[in-house]
């Protein structure tokens, strides 16, 4: 038998590791691993957010200025909470969230646990704020059924659906903040994004991870009077 040395330690060794367990998926087991040895999920933890997620809005609120406090913020597809958590730490006073999901109860937040796309959706958000909104949010992402045109019309529809629904509620100078993915063909939204509102842009935040397409839309500065659809203008 020869004598081997002891391997060293490696960096890359000494990141955790997770044992697949027999009936995990390995997709599964790699999401596990990369939460595991992710600096945003340790800090979430740390500070107290319920996802990794807050780190995004807290970095597009840095990079455009979306809250001032005593806001009324929308948050569409909230769960489990953390840019919620967020909206309540920069001063909105009244905020209000949306979810499929449940959410574990928040002093401050009102929320309802329904589809967005359901035909009473906007009228509860709307009944909630009790007026105008300052910023609404979308974090939404549908399912994906693994059919890339399927996927890619689902997404779309979502954010069409929350950009219509910010467009009524927006008080002006508001401000939009929604989910896309890189390649998606968004030119018709985004043209009419940039008639209505001051400045339009696409934001990848530091800790959306590299890997992923997804991308923001944020829209500040939400110019309120259409000439040629006045409904879409609130009034106070
Ligand atoms: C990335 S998570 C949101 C994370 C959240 N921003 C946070 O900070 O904790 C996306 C959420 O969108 C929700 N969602 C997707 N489609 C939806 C829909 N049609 N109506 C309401 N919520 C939806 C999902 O249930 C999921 O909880």
């Amino acid at each position: 038998m020869t004598d081997k040395k002891k391997p060293r330690r490696t960096a890359r060794q000494a990141t955790q590791r997770v044992k697949t367990a027999k009936r995990r998926k390995t997709s599964s087991t790699r999401w596990l691993q990369r939460q595991l040895n992710d600096h945003y999920v340790s800090e979430a933890q740390r500070l107290g957010y319920r996802s990794r997620a807050a780190f995004k809005i807290l970095e597009i609120d840095e990079k455009v200025g979306l809250f001032k406090k005593g806001q009324t913020v929308i948050d569409l597809g909230a769960a489990p909470g953390g840019w919620l958590q967020v909206a309540v730490q920069k001063g909105a006073t009244n905020v209000v969230g949306l979810d499929l999901l449940p959410i574990d109860p928040m002093p401050g937040i009102t929320f309802f646990q329904m589809d967005f796309m359901a035909d009473d959706a906007p009228e509860c958000l709307v009944a909630a704020i009790g007026g105008g909104a300052d910023v609404v949010l979308s974090d939404m992402a549908p399912n994906t059924t693994g059919h890339k045109d399927t996927d890619h019309l689902r997404i779309i529809a979502l954010v069409e659906a929350a950009y219509y629904f910010a467009k009524d509620v927006l008080k002006p100078d508001g401000a939009f903040v929604a989910k896309v993915f890189q390649g998606g063909a968004q030119h018709e939204l985004l043209k009419q994004m940039k008639r209505d509102f001051k400045s339009v842009k696409h934001v990848k935040p530091p800790s959306s991870r590299k890997e992923s397409a997804e991308q923001f839309l944020v829209a500040t500065g939400f110019k309120g009077i259409d000439e040629d659809t006045e409904d879409d203008y609130y009034e106070e």
